[in-house]
């Protein structure tokens, strides 16, 4: 007998509390990426988290609540600043390290004092949340490394015949992972850029630090690996496409370009991302670009860099990091 599970892609919330309360991972879509859940009080479950995606025990969880009601069952000694944060930007992509409750499993965290939470705004996923007796430990429903996943059948695709269900929620409004935001001596600090703009946060919070992947000096998040989200194609992340192409076959090349096509490449080796220069609609585009160039088995991927503002420094990160050695 082929013992091999192939999931089900579909919509029934029922099935998802069934498999989840029974202690199995359930694909869940956010409005970032899509998620691989599973109960955040289940040691159990958190360990098949690790296993599934083949992730180092080193890189802890986030934590998924339905509202910030519910951020006092997992955390504890939240700041004002948390609470003023999540008013204005929860449900939403901005994920919180508080200091954590010892009756949360430690696998969730990695042993680490804190624990990231945070509220995603999609429908089906909130009611899903209301609806359970506990909250989703949930990364990116990805193998260690690979490219995130913004569809069920990139989910379907990378881990397809390791769990039983993926949740459809079509595919996801913001398209890069949730900001990652800490506390240091009472000041916010960015440790993962994100959908969430540094120039939205310090709206709120004024003063806002940035120790990320590019702008730290080591590794204070567990997550800020230097080499992460890649495609297996070659990559090179660069401002001067034109110049890098000269080194390689055209006709063998795949380009991610923001708004235009350029002339000399075959336009079908090319994925623009937003012709109307919008950063959210590139973001929006960005992992099913990856995910497309990197089918076609070019022999190189060249990205080009986009603007360095607004989300578009969250996009520039995520390519920064693809492109990394590994
Ligand atoms: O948008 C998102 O955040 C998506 C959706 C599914 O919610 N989730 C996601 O999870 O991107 P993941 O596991 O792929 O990335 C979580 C990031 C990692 O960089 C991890 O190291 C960091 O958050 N993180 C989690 N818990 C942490 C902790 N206690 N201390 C420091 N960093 C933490
Ligand atoms: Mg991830």
């Amino acid at each position: 007998m082929d013992c091999k599970k192939k999931a089900i892609i579909g919509k029934d919330l029922d099935k998802a509390i069934a498999l989840l309360t029974a202690g199995e991972l359930v694909a869940i879509p956010t409005e970032t990426v899509y998620g691989l859940g599973g109960n955040a009080f289940s040691e159990s479950a958190i360990q098949k988290i690790y296993a599934v995606k083949n992730r180092p025990l080193s890189n802890p969880l986030i934590v998924h609540l339905a509202n910030s009601g519910r951020l006092e069952s997992v955390a504890r000694d939240i700041p004002e600043m948390a609470y003023k944060l999540l008013e204005e930007f929860s449900p939403g992509p901005l994920t919180l390290l508080l200091n954590k409750k010892d009756s949360l499993p430690e696998g969730i965290n990695s042993g680490l004092s804190k624990v990231a939470v945070r509220i995603p705004a999609h429908e089906l996923t909130l009611e899903l949340l209301e609806r359970l007796a506990f909250p989703l430990a949930a990364p990116s429903a990805n193998p260690f490394g690979y490219i995130s996943p913004t569809t069920p059948e990139h989910v379907y695709k990378q881990l397809g015949d390791k769990i039983e269900y993926i949740l459809d929620g079509g595919p996801c409004c913001q398209g890069i992972e949730s900001t990652v935001l800490g506390f240091e001596e009472g000041i916010p600090v960015v440790y993962r850029l994100g959908a969430l703009s540094v120039e939205a946060i310090r709206h709120v919070a004024g003063e806002v630090k940035l120790i990320t992947a590019q702008h730290a000096e080591t590794t204070p998040s567990p997550g800020m690996l230097a080499q992460h989200y890649s495609p297996h194609t070659a990559f090179v992340f660069t401002e001067h496409t034109e110049q890098m192409l000269e080194q390689y076959n055209t006709e063998r090349t795949g380009l991610l370009r923001f708004s235009n096509y350029l002339k000399n490449v075959p336009e079908k080796n090319q994925f623009v991302l937003s012709p109307e220069q919008n950063l959210e609609e590139a973001a929006r585009n960005l992992y099913a670009a990856l995910h497309f160039l990197d089918e076609q088995k070019f022999d190189v991927i060249i990205a080009e860099k986009f603007p360095e503002t607004g989300i578009g420094s969250a996009i520039n990160d995520r390519l920064r990091r693809a492109a990394a050695k590994k």
